[in-house]
Order: structure tokens, then sequence, then C-alpha cells
């Protein structure tokens, strides 16, 4: 089968950091299914993985979105069938979706939506999961309502995970959604995904939600650069608030500011799931199940950005070159084979 990849870690313009290769297609065991892979979306990880050292030289495929067809399953699969169009993010561990065919474990994959094609699929899984673990499960907002009103500032929103935890937030919680763009167009893509409010993270945070009559936030969902936010963070979080991050904190970062307001930080990383096997794996698929349900009823619009066809090489490089600028709004994909 086709594959994408690479033996070396290697900065983006360097020739071997994205290859054209062939490998031999894998077999389906246990609870995993073999799936054609119609499109792929890039996510901020593939590139963070491309540049980790790789010190024994093997072939490293990356990629972690995917949607497409099952066309085998494993002895123990019991939730799909041959012929099922999935979508879903796979695992860290394994090889990624850069390829023809991948193998992936059924309790983290669902059907996709009906109503979107491979390549609007592909755009979903790695931010949807996420979103919804970083608002329902890390802050524990109420998806019935409970927490309607309630006020969240979200910043770096109109990333690929941004733009669908904008929409999750206002459609499951009603809650009030102050997001943070730099520039016209993120800001007016945060509103269409049903932002509240937009302020500038490279103004005076503070002063911007005093403006707005929100001194005070009950969550912070920091999307980017926690070490920059930090202090901000901890000085407009309610007391008793919550705070959750999905990238690495730093080095020297006080957990003490939390302590006088008695405010709680949780880290998100979406792949806790699939590489430790958790009990509760298939939550996963639960959540991709209700997100596709929720897409089918039009209560989500899609996220991406830009289709790019076929998915190769020289088409994966421009897609990390892209998000390596930090300023890529929604998702990018890539669809079919040559
Ligand atoms: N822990 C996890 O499970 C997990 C999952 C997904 C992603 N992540 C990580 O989360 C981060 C965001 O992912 P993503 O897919 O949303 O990224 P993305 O799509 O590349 O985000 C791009 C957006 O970030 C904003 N941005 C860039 N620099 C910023 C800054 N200094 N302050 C505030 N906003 C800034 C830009 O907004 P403007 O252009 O408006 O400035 C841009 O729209 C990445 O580091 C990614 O690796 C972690």
């Amino acid at each position: 089968m086709k594959a994408v990849g690479s033996y070396k870690s290697l900065a983006v313009n360097e020739p071997e950091a994205f290859l054209d290769v062939e490998v031999e297609t894998p077999k389906a065991t246990g609870r995993d299914l073999l799936v054609a892979v119609k499109a792929i979306s890039v996510n901020p990880v593939d590139t963070k993985v491309r540049k980790r050292p790789h010190p024994d030289e093997t072939l490293r495929i990356l990629g972690w979105d995917a949607a497409g067809v099952v066309t085998e399953v494993g002895d123990d699969v019991t939730m799909f069938e041959v012929g099922d169009e999935v979508y879903y993010a796979g695992c860290i561990t394994r090889p990624g979706s850069n390829s023809e065919y991948q193998l992936v474990d059924e309790r983290i994959a669902a059907k996709k939506p009906e109503t979107l094609n491979f390549a609007e699929s592909a755009a979903l899984p790695l931010t949807t999961i996420t979103a919804w673990e970083s608002l329902f499960e890390r802050l524990g907002i109420s998806k019935g309502g409970k927490d309607a009103g309630k006020s969240i500032l979200m910043i770096g929103a109109a990333g690929g995970v941004g733009s669908i935890a904008i929409q999750l937030a206002r459609k499951l919680a009603n809650l009030n959604i102050i997001a943070t763009a730099s520039r016209k167009e993120s800001s007016d893509w945060c509103i269409a995904r049903g932002a509240n409010h937009v302020i500038n993270h490279y103004e005076d945070i503070p002063a911007q939600l005093d403006a707005l009559g929100h001194p005070q936030v009950d969550y912070v969902l920091c999307l980017t650069n926690i070490a920059g936010y930090w202090k901000t963070i901890t000085d407009v979080v309610k007391p008793q608030g919550k705070i959750c991050t999905i990238v690495d904190f730093f080095e020297d970062g006080n957990l003490d500011l939390l302590k006088p307001k008695s405010a709680t930080f949780a880290f998100e990383f979406m792949f806790t799931r699939s590489m430790h096997h958790t009990e509760d794996m298939d939550e996963i698929n639960a959540l991709l199940t209700e997100t596709a349900a929720m897409i089918d009823s039009g209560e989500l619009i899609t996220t991406v950005a830009e289709v790019i066809s076929p998915i190769n090489a020289e088409n994966i490089r421009k897609v990390h070159a892209t998000i390596e600028e930090g300023r890529a709004i929604g998702k990018y994909v890539l669809e079919g084979w040559d």
C-alpha cells in the first residue's frame, strides 16, 4: 500500500522529511478494524512528532485523523462490519493515518456523519475528542444545560480545536463564550461558529473582559501557549473556577496562584484513553457517534478550511508548513490517493 513517512526527524523543508513509500498492508486482528483511508487531516501533533528525536531511524508514519471504509475486521470486533464508513483519530503509539490502509481499535472509531463526505469527516475526530473531553470531562461542564449562561474564555479559539469547542460549548452547554483571536478572519470564524464575543489575545485580556462586563469567567480553556497566559488566566478565573489546557505546561509554572481562589486546573490529552487502554476507552466511540448525530441534524457545522488532493508527501509537507506558522484557521484536509 501507499504511505507517506520518514526515517528521520527533520525540518519541514528537508527533502526527506516526507517520503512517498510502499509498505505492506497490515492485517486486522483482535478488536482492530482495517480501514481503507479516503481522507486525512493534519494537526499540530503531526508537526511535533515529526520533529521528535527518532534515533532508530525506522519508517515513521504520521497522521492522527482519518475517514474511510472498513475492509477487514479482527475476530473480536463487535461494533462494525466490512463496508462501514468510519472516522477516527487513532492512537499516538501506533502507525498514523498517512497510509492507504490503517488499523484502528474499534472502541476509538465511530461511523462517520452520513451527511458529510470523507474529507469533511476527516477534519473532525482529533479536535472533537479534545474539545469534548476538555469541556465535559476535565472542566465538568454539564451537557444537559445546568451550566447554561456561565462564561468560558477560550484562548486561541480559531484553530482546529477551538473551531469545534466553540460549537459544542454553545450547542450542548449554552455557555457564554468569549473566544480569543487576533485577526479579522480568525475573529469572524469564531463568531460564525457560535462565539458570543471575540477579544484579541495580543491585547490586554483583563481590560477587554472588563469592557464586556465579564471581568471574571467561570471557565478557561487554554488552547495555546499556557506559559504566556498563565498569570492572566489565574487573574481572570472566578473563585472556585476551572481551568483546562491542552498544551504542555511550563517548567516553573506556579500552581500556588490557584490556591487563594481554590481554582481547579486540569490537563487534557486526547490520546490518554487509547494509549493506556483505559477501561472507558469506548467513550471515544460514544462521543464521536454523538457528534456525528449532531452534524447530521445540522446542529454543528464544518470546521474545514481547505481540502487538498491527493494525499502525498508534497501536499502533506505544505500543510505541515502552514500549521507550523501557528496561524491556521479551522482544519486542513487531504483527500484521495493518486
Ligand atoms: N492535548 C491534546 O490532546 C491536544 C489535542 C489537540 C491539539 N493540541 C495542541 O493544542 C494546540 C492547538 O491545537 P489546534 O489544532 O487548535 O492548533 P491550530 O489550528 O494550529 O491553531 C491555530 C490558531 O492558534 C492561534 N494562535 C497562535 N498563536 C497564538 C497565541 N500566542 N495566543 C493565542 N492564540 C494563538 C491562531 O489565532 P490567530 O491567528 O487569531 O492569532 C490560530 O488561529 C497545539 O499546540 C496542539 O498540538 C493538544
